[in-house]
Order: structure tokens, then C-alpha cells, then sequence
């Protein structure tokens, strides 16, 4: 969460920054700022409450001067979305902009309150620029004085730093949140990560855990966490983070949505032998005949990802699955036997809970797998074994072509541990792999549905509460379905799997609120149909997502029904998951919420 940058350079910093900052909205969108240093070294800095369209006009109405410069924007840990709030933080003179929080917050305030100081804010962001300028304001040198105050601080940070009176250099430091420095001809910069930086640099650095950096015009000097200079790869910076447009669509959510089906065909041709009719050994570095147990671990949507292969490697390959939310996972008493491979699933790569599981199993030995979409991310960088989801840049906040890619990974992974095992034959494999070859056209086919989709989620908007459920591979489905309603439309909804409607959920049903059931027509369809009798005697608003053969059985126990093309069993959770996608972000337009940035959301959760 947050996203910063800093620049040194010839042109003007602030209108720099500001493009810079809007590729990072995605991190946080509470509030903007900006600061800069004029050559005879004045710091001024322009902030705003609210996106970066306010700040954006408050810098038309009143530039900012100076080459030299660091932004900022916010997703709220401390304090709330103010202006006064807003980064970058000042105490003269130091200026800094910073993403994670400060755990030691308390103690630190306190010893600043009793020098005397003042805080003009309630974030532990301003505490940092305390600490530091104290110690330059008493004639240490840059260097020491960053690394001491970098030791008072418990928790996590990137940070970047401007300095009153001094034009020509910033500096900056990582532990536990990401940050990069990239170069072009004239101009050195910070950013949160290489997005950030794609327009404007060629080369990127991408500092380690404890690194520190002082920028000067063309250089920038590294030192590791116990002060020693260091050199750290230069790497281009990847073409494929160029900032994705929306082209003719009115949102990124309908852009990506739209994707789908090119996006899931990369996927899988990056993972299948189509003409062999088999999965490429090459691109899954595994041998799962070695595996006899995979823990999965993951947030939010990437988790329900996870929870829909597991399925897939019990039935498939008869490899028991651990799966549980990274925020958790984190803080069990974890087991880590030599024969499991931990794999964790992040679309950014960067969550921070998801992350931090990654170090510990990494710290206690172990080999390890994630599937990531960013391929520059840290997770990426940390893994032993990287399987890429081909999705492409995902600028709507809520998780769409990100899931339905790291299903079809999951997929390809599932039918090769089968194999690995013995469980499934070449034959029975080819298959599935055919099965995953009509993805992409069966979520075409879907998407030809919008229409009817949109009219049905006219039925959605105006409800306080929606219940989800489904069965098996489907409950997984129908979770990420409520969690795409909840994040978009503001409408309180649930998931639930069908057969736990007895044992609470049915309380909520009447006829205001519509419960949508995942249903396609598979060996648990009959058990999932039991379950629409009971809420249809209950008076409750079904609306069916299933498939031809399943809508004829289903006849008129639902009011509506979302009848999808038939497909095989084993892709309907990919298939299943585009009409949620589209009820939800219909629900919004019609609700008049923010469908791409909603409220008190970021992209990129890099703090715990
Ligand atoms: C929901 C959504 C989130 C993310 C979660 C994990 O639409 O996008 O629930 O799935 O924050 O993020 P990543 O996949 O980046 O680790």
C-alpha cells in the first residue's frame, strides 16, 4: 500500500511525479503529496486530501519548483485520509514519503513529544523525519544519520527522502516493503516498483532488505543494512509494465474482464503442449512424485484460487493439500516437513502477508513455489520455482483475468502432478489438457451473456445483502463471487458452501435477498438443487448459475438463470467465476460506486 517516488533530473520534478504517482494510484488513492527542492534549495510541498485528480489541481493552480523531488500516495495506516495527514511529512530538513508502518509508533512519539517537538500529524510517517533531521540538525553525516535512525525504527518501510538546502540529492531505504531506483540518461529516480519507473528510465535497481541509497544527479550510492557499500544488478526495465490503457472500455474491470479469454490462452499455451496434448515439463520445474504434501497460502481472491485446486491435486493427483490464508499462516506453529512443497499464489507478488509466509518456509529450509503475475516482484525474485500467470498489467483493483490465470495455472499444475504420480494415466491426462483448451472459448461464450447479465444484476443493486453458495470446486466460486460484490458495489454479501446453509446462512433468507447459487451440472448438482428447494420454500430470489444441462433440471425452482454454454466439468470454475465478475461490476455502475478504485482499497496490500 502506498506508492512512492523520487526524482533528481533536469526537468521540473513535480509534473514527473505526478505521472510516476498516477501508475501507483493502484497502491492507494487516499490522499497525494508532493515535495520539492528549488535549486537555491527551498523545500516546498503540495498536498491533497482525496485522489490524485485533487492534487493534480492544486499543482495548476500552484506549481511546485525544483529538479529535485519525492510524492506520495497514500492508502491510510495512521491517521485519517487528511490533508494534514497526507506525505510527504516535514520536519526541517528532512521532507519523507513512506510505505508500511511503524510498529514502534507509540514509544517514538512519545520520546519526540518530550523534546519538545511538535507533530503535526497522527501518522508515524512524521516520526521518521523527526528522528532523522535531530540527528542531522546535530552535524552527522547523511549516511550515519539515516542508518541510526533506520535502527530506531521497528516494522516495515520503503522510504524516500528530500532535504532542504540540498538540490542535488535525496535518499531512500527498504525493510520489508519494495523499492527500486531507476536510471535514464539524465535523471536517477525512486519507485515503489519498476511500474512506477517504466516511462521515464531504461535501467532499474531493485534494493535488497536493509538497503540504503544516497541519490546524486547520474549515481546512486547502495549500502547493505550494516553500512557497507554494495553494487546491485542494473536491470532493464521490463516492457511489460508499461501502464496497460483502457482502449474503448469505460473501466479497466470491463477491459480485463474482456481479456479474459486471450490472456487465459497465454496462460495455458505458456504451460500446455496443445498439439501434444500434454503439459511442458519445461516451464513446471516440479517432479511431484517427489511432493507428498502441498501447502498453499495466499489472500483474498488468490486464496479462493487455491481453494478451488485443491480439489483439483486431491482428485487428480491424490496429493493432499494444506491451504490457508497467509495472514494466518504466518503466525501458526508452522510444520515444515522436507517432503512438502509450500506454494504461494499473489498476483502483485508483493503481499505482504503472503510474503512474509514465503520467508518462513524459505528460512526453515524449504524449496518453494509461487505462482505470481508480476514477474519483477519480490516474490518472484525469492522463489525457487516461478510459475507465471500471463495476465498482463491488472489496474482494476478487484482481482479478475489475475484469477481466472492462476486457476488455469493451478489446472495445468494439477494435471502434471497427476502424472508425476502414476494417478493419471497419458491418456486420462490429454483429457484434461483438452478440457483446459476450451477455456478460452467457453469464457468467450460467456462474456456473449453480458447483456442478459447486466439485467439481472439490476436485481443485485438495490439489495442490502447477497448470499453465495456453491458446492466443491463451486464454493470456491461462489466466495470469490461474494467478495467481487462486497469490494465493488458496497453491498454487504456472503459465500457459503451450499451444504452449511442449514446450519446458519438459511436465517438471512427472505425474499429481499438474493442468493446466487453456483451450480453447474456436476456430480454434486442434485445436492446444490436440494439446496435452491429449500430457499425457494423459503421465499428467497434464486438466481441459478449453471450450465444448459443443469438450467433444464433446475426448471423454475430459480427466478433467474444465468445459463451458461456447456463445458467440461473440469474447467467450470474458470467459466463459472465470468458471470460473477460481471454481476458485480454491473451491481456497481448501477450502485454509482468507484469500480475501479473502490473505497478504503489498494491494488497492492504491502503492509500487514
Ligand atoms: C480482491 C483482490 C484481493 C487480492 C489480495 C491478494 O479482488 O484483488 O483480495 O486477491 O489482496 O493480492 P495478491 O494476489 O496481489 O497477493
Amino acid at each position: 500500500m502506498c506508492g512512492i517516488v523520487g526524482v533528481i533530473g533536469p526537468r521540473e520534478a513535480g509534473p514527473l511525479l505526478l505521472d510516476a504517482l498516477k501508475r501507483l494510484e493502484y497502491r492507494g488513492y487516499d490522499s497525494a503529496g508532493i515535495a520539492a527542492v528549488g535549486g537555491d534549495g527551498t523545500l516546498s510541498r503540495r498536498r491533497a486530501a482525496g485522489k490524485l485528480r485533487n492534487l493534480e489541481a492544486r499543482l495548476d493552480a500552484d506549481p511546485l519548483i525544483g529538479h529535485t523531488g519525492i510524492g506520495h500516495t497514500r492508502w491510510a495506516t495512521h491517521g485519517a485520509p487528511t490533508e494534514a495527514n497526507a506525505h510527504p511529512h516535514v520536519a526541517a530538513p528532512v521532507a519523507v514519503v513512506h510505505n508500511g508502518i511503524i510498529e514502534n509508533f507509540r514509544a517514538l512519539r512519545e520520546k519526540i513529544l518530550a523534546t519538545g517537538a511538535t507533530l503535526s500529524s497522527d501518522t508515524d510517517t512524521e516520526l521518521i523525519a523527526h528522528l532523522f533531521a535531530a540527528r542531522l540538525t546535530s552535524g552527522e553525516a547523511m549516511k550515519d544519520a539515516l542508518m541510526e535512525t533506520l535502527d530506531e525504527l521497528e516494522g516495515a518501510y520503503a522510504l524516500a527522502f528530500a532535504f532542504e538546502g540540498e538540490p542535488d540529492r535525496l535518499a531512500a531505504a527498504r525493510s520489508g516493503s519494495p523499492l527500486a531506483i531507476g536510471f535514464s540518461a539524465d535523471s536517477v529516480m525512486i519507485g515503489s516498483d519498476a511500474i512506477a519507473l517504466a516511462p521515464f528510465c531504461d535501467e532499474i535497481i531493485y534494493l535488497e532488505d536493509g538497503d540504503v541509497a544516497i541519490v546524486s544527479p547520474h549515481q546512486a550510492e547502495i549500502f547493505d543494512s550494516h553500512g557497507r557499500p554494495v553494487v546491485r544488478p542494473r536491470v532493464p526495465v521490463p516492457l511489460q509494465v508499461s501502464l496497460a490503457e483502457k482502449g474503448n472500455y469505460r473501466h479497466f474491470m470491463a477491459k480485463e474482464i474482456h481479456e479474459q479469454p486471450e490472456v487465459i490462452a497465454r496462460t495455458l499455451g505458456h504451460y500446455i503442449d496443445v498439439g501434444a496434448g500434454s503439459i511442458r515439463d519445461d516451464t513446471i520445474p516440479v517432479d511431484f512424485s517427489e511432493v507428498s504434501r502441498l501447502s498453499i497460502t495466499a489472500c483474498g481472491t488468490a486464496y479462493y484460487a487455491g481453494l478451488v485446486a485443491r480439489h483439483w491435486f486431491e482428485r487428480l493427483a491424490r496429493l493432499p493439500v494444506d491451504l490457508d490464508v497467509a495472514s494466518e499462516f504466518r503466525y501458526r506453529a508452522q510444520i515444515h516437513p522436507a517432503d512438502e512443497l509450500p506454494l504461494f499464489i499473489s498476483q502483485s507478488g508483493e503481499t505482504a502477508d503472503t510474503l512474509a509466509s514465503l520467508r518462513a518456509c524459505k528460512a526453515a529450509g524449504q524449496r518453494l513455489a509461487t505462482i505470481v503475475n508480476v514477474p519483477t516482484s519480490t516474490m518472484a525474485r525469492e522463489a525457487n520455482v516461478v510459475l507465471p500467470t500471463l495476465a498482463g498489467p491488472e489496474i482494476g483493483v478487484a482481482s479478475t483475468k489475475a484469477f481466472t490465470c492462476q486457476l488455469a495455472t493451478l489446472a495445468a499444475l494439477a494435471v502434471k502432478a497427476g502424472v508425476d504420480r502414476g494417478v493419471l494415466t497419458r491418456d486420462n491426462a490429454r483429457g484434461f489438457v483438452d478440457g483446459l483448451v476450451e477455456a478460452p472459448r467457453a469464457v468467450a461464450d460467456v462474456l456473449h451473456l453480458e447483456a442478459e447479465i447486466e439485467r439481472i444484476a439490476r436485481i443485485i443493486a438495490p439489495a442490502s445483502t447477497a448470499l453465495f453458495m456453491g458446492r466443491g470446486p463451486s464454493m470456491a466460486v461462489a466466495l470469490e463471487g461474494a467478495l467481487k460484490l462486497k469490494e465493488l458495489s458496497y453491498i454487504h454479501a456472503e459465500g457459503f458452501a451450499a451444504g452449511e446453509l442449514k446450519h446458519g446462512p438459511i436465517a438471512l433468507v427472505d425474499d429481499t435477498v438474493p442468493v446466487i447459487v453456483v451450480a453447474p451440472f456436476d456430480d454434486l448438482f442434485t445436492k446444490t438443487v436440494s439446496n435452491m428447494e429449500e430457499i425457494a420454500a423459503r421465499g428467497g430470489r434464486i438466481i441459478a448459475v449453471t450450465d444448459a444441462r443443469g438450467a433444464h433440471a433446475i426448471g423454475t425452482t430459480a427466478e433467474e438463470m444465468i445459463v451458461l454454454p456447456d463445458a467440461p466439468a473440469f474447467i467450470a470454475p474458470l467459466v463459472m467465476t465470468i458471470p460473477l465478475q460481471l454481476l458485480a461490476y454491473y451491481a456497481a455502475i448501477i450502485n454509482g460506486t468507484d469500480v475501479d478504485q473502490p473505497r478504503n482499497l489498494a491494488k497492492s496490500v504491502t503492509v500487514e
